[in-house]
């Protein structure tokens, strides 16, 4: 599905400045990093990210949550559901995380991402600007996230309301070897914290 994206920009160089991503880092006491939560609706993404965003400002660690419905109602209120639709959504919030990861803030991602190749794309974007990137896989029955159905939507879904509904007649690829498995149905939401807050410890991102 993925077609290197058509450059339509000619004549353009990237400008370096004279502030560098270590200094950044130094003003802010810790280095940025983007991790990315993927999983169902309804599997706990948003409210892991919550919670990890409340436990990391304790800490005195900046974070920023840029959130599937969220960026849906503003820069991605053009896109729709369509595999190419998803596929546009990821590559531009894959790039916005970037910019914040250089920032030095700590990116957490939640979306979706039901295609693995359009991850991995986001992952690859990182690795080239060399910052660091953690997959989260948000792990959750359908039967589970179908029964929390926070927003309604696998109702709607079921009943033939909304199309394309993922898990339902739309695609979930899971991820194949993410840096952190939650299993949202068996673990506590302290649990879940837990284990990526020792992961960015682990990678020496926060101390
Ligand atoms: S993604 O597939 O492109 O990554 P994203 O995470 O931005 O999706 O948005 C998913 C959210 O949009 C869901 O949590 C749900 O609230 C809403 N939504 C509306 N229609 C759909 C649909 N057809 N499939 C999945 N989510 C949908």
């Amino acid at each position: 599905m993925t077609e290197t994206l058509e450059r339509k920009a000619t004549n353009v160089h990237w400008h370096e400045g004279d502030v560098t991503r270590n200094d950044r880092a130094s003003l802010l006491g810790h280095k940025g990093v983007t991790i990315w939560f993927t999983g169902l609706s309804g599997s706990g993404k948003s409210t892991v990210a919550v919670a990890v965003e409340k436990a990391l400002a304790a800490r005195g660690v900046l974070s920023y949550r840029l959130d599937g419905d969220n960026i849906r109602l503003g820069i991605n209120s053009n896109l729709g559901f369509s595999a190419e639709d998803r596929q546009e959504n990821i590559r531009r919030v894959g790039e916005i995380s970037k910019l914040f990861a250089d920032t030095g803030v700590v990116v957490l991602s939640s979306f979706i991402s039901p295609y693995r190749e359009d991850r991995d794309l986001v992952r690859q974007m990182h690795e080239a600007g060399d910052l660091p990137y953690l997959e989260v896989f948000v792990d959750c029955s359908l039967e589970e996230a179908e029964s929390r159905d926070p927003k309604g939507l696998y109702k709607k879904a079921r009943a033939g309301e909304i199309r394309g509904f993922t898990g339902i007649d739309d695609p979930y690829e899971a991820p194949t070897s993410p840096e952190l498995h939650l299993h949202t149905d068996e673990m506590t939401l302290e649990q879940e914290v837990e284990m990526v807050l020792s992961g960015l410890q682990a990678r020496g991102i926060i101390a």
